[in-house]
């Protein structure tokens, strides 16, 4: 069984350069079915639920080709019957298909998707913003058909300004007939992200980024080039390493407009940031002093992805700080992980209430989803002696190599 190991408790000190975003990519290459032709993507992520995605397009009858971190899709020819279950269940994203599968082919079975063990994640919201474009929906035990004749724009009013399904919504009306009104979209720059190579492709989208978001459907072009955007959470989960080992890390082509929520946080522990460019640096002089109070909230707010993060961080921080998730209900799966390092945690419903000691210190720990996996990787840094967390597939779900780049910030980290 592979494993990640570490001796953790020095300093971190070196420059980073930051993967493609993971939550920007994924529906984009979902949209890639809708380019009657050529797509190029660059700066794509090379983690585990990207090639994922990418044997789900396959199984399309799309083309894909790795160039170094660009891929093209050519979707000039797409025809879909069913998509092998086992590709779809592994990641929540393949919900995104059903949105371009039916501007494209009009039908789609899928079964239902996966993803982290994070909390019940239901996709009533996806199919609610469907209905209202006209796709008949037909769910059974194993999954969802989605059929329409045409798709038609309307107004989807979303309940809860979810992004997932915001993107299921964008998916579906660029080429409806007519006028799509999404109000109450998600706001997060991924959505900006999937507007932009929409955008490229003809599509007319306005509003993208905020909660009311106007398409007008229309055919799309056949050759679309776009670049995807440094990851938020990856950049976070880098900078709040550093934050909890002290140091100095450069962290280049980081998506710092993406990032205020994080970088304000970080700077209210101790952390000094100044911006160069796309390249952002973090000092961090002494051990760092937590937040009284913390709530994950949907984007501007702080990112529910970096929540475990920054559990971890406070563990090993000059004080008590406690966390409030308001995003998914089980996210505090890493409790017991980061308790048995010596973590002082007690969880009261979504309230996580952490006091920070110095002498954290290493062990055996098992990742169970990414972001907590992550977490125990930046706990295991802050840690005294050897950590080894095992399962580490979890992560390569969204990072590249975590122990490279960790590696590169001087981190005494390998995988093994
Ligand atoms: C995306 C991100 C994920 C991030 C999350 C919140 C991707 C690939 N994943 O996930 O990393 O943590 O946004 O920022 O981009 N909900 C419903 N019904 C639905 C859909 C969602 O009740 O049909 C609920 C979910 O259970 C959850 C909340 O809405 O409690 C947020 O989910 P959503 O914003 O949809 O997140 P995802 O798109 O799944």
């Amino acid at each position: 069984m592979s494993s990640i190991q570490m001796e953790g408790g020095f300093p971190l000190f070196g420059e980073v350069q930051i993967q493609g975003s993971k939550n920007a990519t994924l529906p984009i290459l979902a949209a890639t079915v809708l380019i009657p032709g050529i797509s190029v993507l660059d700066h794509v992520p090379q983690i585990t639920d990207v090639y994922s995605m990418i044997t789900l397009l396959e199984n399309c009858g799309c083309i894909v080709v790795w160039e170094g971190h660009s891929v093209i899709v050519d979707a000039s020819l797409v025809s879909v019957g069913r998509l092998p279950k086992e590709d779809v269940i592994t990641m929540r994203s393949s919900i995104m298909l059903l949105g371009a599968l039916i501007g494209r082919t009009g039908r789609i079975f899928l079964d239902y998707p996966g993803g982290c063990i994070i909390g019940n994640r239901p996709i009533d919201l996806h199919l609610m913003a469907l209905r209202q474009l006209g796709v008949s929906i037909t769910e059974c035990h194993a999954g969802v058909l989605a059929q329409t004749e045409q798709l038609q724009g309307g107004t989807i009013t979303l309940p809860f300004p979810s992004v997932g399904a915001t993107e299921n919504s964008i998916l579906a009306a660029v080429t409806a007939s007519g006028t799509t009104t999404i109000l109450n979209a998600a706001r997060e720059p991924e959505i900006v992200e999937l507007c932009g190579f929409l955008h490229k492709a003809g599509a007319c989208i306005q509003g993208a980024g905020t909660e009311r978001i106007i398409i007008q459907g229309r055919t799309l072009q056949s050759m679309v080039h776009y670049r995807v955007s440094g990851d938020r959470i990856v950049a976070g989960t880098y900078l709040f390493s550093c934050v909890a080992c002290t140091g100095e890390v450069k962290l280049m082509d980081a998506p710092i407009e993406q990032m205020s929520s994080v970088i304000q946080c970080a700077k209210q522990m101790g952390c000094t940031i100044t911006r160069k460019d796309h390249n952002l640096t973090a000092i961090m002089e002494r051990r760092c002093v937590p937040i009284p109070y913390l709530k994950t909230a949907v984007y501007p707010g702080f990112p529910t992805d970096l929540q475990s993060i920054l559990m971890a961080v406070y563990s090993h921080a000059d004080g008590i700080g406690v966390i409030e998730e308001t995003i998914f209900e089980n996210r505090f799966k890493i409790v017991k992980e980061l308790q048995t390092m010596g973590a002082k945690i007690t969880v009261l419903q979504n309230r996580a209430t952490v006091t920070g000691h110095a002498h954290l210190h290493g062990t055996q720990v098992v990742a169970e989803e990414l972001r907590g996996g992550a977490a125990l990787v930046v706990a295991g840094l802050a840690s005294t002696g050897i950590t080894i967390v095992s399962n580490p597939y979890y992560i390569d779900r969204g990072y590249e190599d975590i122990t490279r780049d960790l590696r590169a910030l001087g981190a005494r980290i390998s995988k093994e």
